[in-house]
């Protein structure tokens, strides 16, 4: 009944916001610009300068004269930061800011499900409108190169196909609340370390193939109004003011119309910024604004500076009207829109929506002897251990940390769930973080244990014995050095002795369950004798409901993972070739072979697999066929497998097609992802599922030709249900 209760709420909540997609009327906006145009003819040099610098920490000036109104910007990308000061970091103690904070954007990949990202855009950007923000920074499309990158979580894995297909619906939701999605960070922000100073160097095969599809997609298709350059530099070159990567290949190859928003505090240089393809600076002197003039602001590299080289004719005039442009676009397409909506902020709805995403996003990543759902009954003894079953995961992390209107811890989520029917106790297990003011935010859960490692695994493992059914919580958190910006991890293991704890456990009690709440992938010694573990994310305010719904049952878990899972961190390309985190420079020396592409190659089993993730019900697969057995090179080729839902309990599948290019004159990865299908069937429902692949899904970056090229010959399809669990293969020729 309850079961029922959620679905039919969940299902009504999503229906309305797909059905109330708000689309703006044709052409609305088909005089913009030769609006632009009379605008800018209006401006002084003075005032075209002050669009291009911030006037606060998160704002920049409109044309106060004309009426032309201020941007607004605010992080994300899974939640509206809380107002800070005008100058500072510092929150500014409004009460009216607290948001829903969404799961990160690690759970949304894992669903595999672009519309869990159409109505997670569409959410996330009424929050947004409603907080009058015009731009919302995010989403994040960083590829997943190692594990150890703090800010893994804030991204959609490491394959650029399924980050290209799930960022550009979220894209879209966000734009169709006249608020710009900020696609960032452009580009090559693979690691925290050193993220200021580092110099990446890679080769462009792999840039085009792996770190820019998902950006691209972001411009071509999501059409994104704006983007964020990175910290890092490429080419020896600032990526906020990088030639290559935003004159040659985001404006001129990508034909970007929108802004190129710096990383706060990513500007180093008036003239490359002037001339190197940025339109807006932020954050520069982050630090309390020290330097400069008594308006500090006045002081960044486009401000001052910018305007005396402008009027000493350094700098032709065109060079900041291009600029203006940009952001008087901007303008237009959010704050002058007529059309846009009013938004709407910390609604049920948008938990609900957060809610389902979190219940699709979770992994299953192994259940043996259907260990779950755990089933319970009046005077089963639920024990719960470990510390992220009652630590706040909205706060901290860096610049995504979140002010939430609420949050269900996993411990609150399980109690909820199970009522009165069963006993849940709560052991700490270990001890993490017990900060209580990260980011700016105080926690209000006080997290203080002063007993010692021994003690505590001690009266878990003593619990334990006592208990029907054990589920562990732990993982990473969002504290520095774990899944956090600045900095990254130290190490693939877990932390804090959590290996020891759970080894403990499950000697104590077989009938463990873990739950790894992370946005990366950990190493798990113990996963022969754990019988069932989730991969939990980082799933935002209804986290524990969301978990639980999974953990007994309510929910079907379809997640599959976006991202590797390593059984020892060398078994990650740059970190066997020694090429993290480097110095000055950073080489990636891995080139293509990132994630499964490194596995295949090596013939490497990880410990779960790029694109894993069990059900509680079974599938079969019947043979793919392909509809022809020579392509054309304008032509396409149409796959069809059936899928069939064999076990009892309705689920979801998602179908992958990974493509490899049996002779090729270059060198390639054995089989690349290249199309996906999620399916719901219920029991003993069946499918025939159709995935079409052209030239482009076939075609590799010569970068001597500067262009995509599809050789002739052999390739196979690839039909499975992850990377390693390929269940057919259908081989055609591309004439
Ligand atoms: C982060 C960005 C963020 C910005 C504003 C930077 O440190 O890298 O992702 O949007 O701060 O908070």
């Amino acid at each position: 009944m309850r079961k029922m209760l959620m679905l039919v709420i969940s299902f009504l909540a999503v229906n309305a916001m797909a059905q109330s997609l708000h689309r703006f009327p044709d052409g609305w906006d088909k005089d913009m610009e030769s609006k632009i145009e009379r605008v800018l003819e209006q401006l002084t040099l003075q005032e075209k300068v002050a669009l291009c610098h911030a006037q606060s920490k998160f704002s920049s000036a409109g044309v106060p004269r004309l009426g032309i109104p201020e941007n607004w910007m605010t992080d994300g990308p899974h939640g509206i930061r809380p107002e800070v000061l005008w100058d500072e970091w510092d929150q500014a103690s409004w009460t009216n800011d607290s948001c829903i904070a969404f799961p990160a954007l690690t759970c949304l990949a894992a669903t595999w499900n672009e519309h869990m990202s159409q109505i997670y855009g569409k959410a996330i950007g009424e929050e947004a409108r409603y907080r009058n923000k015009n731009v919302l920074l995010g989403p994040g499309v960083n590829i997943y190169r190692t594990p150890l990158n703090g800010r893994n979580f804030e991204y959609m894995g490491e394959d650029p196909f399924l980050a290209s297909r799930m960022v550009v619906p979220y894209i879209k939701g966000v734009q169709s609340n006249g608020v710009a999605a900020c696609v960032k960070h452009f580009a090559l922000n693979n690691q925290e370390i050193n993220r200021h100073g580092v110099n990446v160097i890679v080769d462009d095969r792999t840039l085009y193939e792996i770190y820019l599809p998902a950006f691209k997609a972001s411009v071509q298709e999501g059409g994104a109004w704006a983007i964020m350059g990175a910290y890092n530099k490429y080419r020896n070159q600032y990526c906020c003011h990088n030639d290559y990567l935003l004159n040659d290949i985001l404006r001129k190859e990508w034909g970007f119309d929108g802004v190129v928003v710096s990383d706060w505090g990513g500007v180093m240089d008036t003239r490359e910024a002037a001339l190197y393809g940025l339109d807006m600076e932020f954050g520069t002197w982050t630090d309390g604004l020290t330097e400069g003039l008594s308006n500090a602001y006045d002081s960044y590299y486009l401000a001052q500076p910018f305007l005396k080289m402008l009027q000493s004719g350094e700098l032709s005039e065109d060079v900041v009207n291009e600029k203006a442009r940009n952001i008087l676009r901007l303008i237009y397409r959010t704050n002058l829109n007529p059309h846009r909506p009013l938004g709407s902020f910390g609604t049920e709805e948008h938990a609900l929506v957060g809610r389902q995403i979190a219940e699709e996003g979770i992994v299953l990543l192994k259940n043996d002897k259907k260990t779950l759902p755990f089933n319970i009954s009046i005077g089963t003894h639920i024990l719960v251990v470990g510390e992220n079953a009652i630590k706040p995961m909205t706060v901290g992390g860096g610049s995504s940390s979140l002010k939430a209107k609420y949050e269900v811890s996993p411990l609150d989520g399980i109690k909820a769930r199970v009522g009165d029917n069963a006993k849940v106790t709560f052991a700490r297990g270990y001890v993490g973080d017990v900060l209580t003011v990260q980011d700016g935010l105080r926690s209000s859960t006080d997290l203080s244990d002063n007993r010692s490692k021994e003690e505590l695994i001690s009266e878990a493992v003593s619990a334990a014995k006592d208990a029907d059914v054990v589920i562990f919580v732990g993982g990473l958190n969002k504290s520095s050095g774990q899944d956090s910006e600045s900095n990254d991890r130290a190490s693939l293991g877990l932390p804090y002795g959590q290996d020891d704890l759970i080894e403990a456990l499950v000697k104590a009690n077989s009938n463990l369950l873990v739950v790894n709440i992370s946005g990366n992938a950990v190493s798990m010694p113990w996963v022969k004798s754990v019988p069932a573990i989730l991969q939990g994310w980082f799933l935002g305010t209804e986290a524990g409901n969301a978990l639980a719904s999974v953990i007994f049952g309510d929910t079907n878990p379809s997640g599959k993972l976006p991202f590797s899972f390593y059984a020892q961190l060398d078994d990650n390309g740059a970190h066997a070739l020694n090429a993290y985190p480097g110095g000055d420079d950073v080489e990636y020396k891995e080139g293509l072979f990132v994630g499964y592409r490194w596995l295949d190659k090596h013939n490497i089993k990880p410990l779960f697999s790029f694109g894993h993730g069990l059900s509680y019900t079974s599938f079969s697969f019947g043979k793919a066929i392909a509809d022809k057995k020579t392509m054309q090179i304008d032509d396409t080729i149409e796959f069809k497998v059936s899928v069939k839902n064999t076990g009892s309990v309705a689920g979801a599948e998602v179908i992958q097609l990974y493509v490899e290019d049996v002779k090729s004159s270059l060198p390639r990865p054995i089989k690349e992802l290249k199309s996906f299908r999620k399916v719901w069937l219920e029991p003993g429902e069946e499918q025939v599922v159709s995935m079409t692949l052209s030239k482009e899904d076939l075609s590799f970056f010569d970068d001597i030709k500067h262009e995509w090229v599809a050789e002739p010959g052999d390739f196979i399809a690839h039909i499975g249900n992850s990377s390693t669990n390929i269940k057919s293969k259908v081989r055609f020729v591309l004439e």
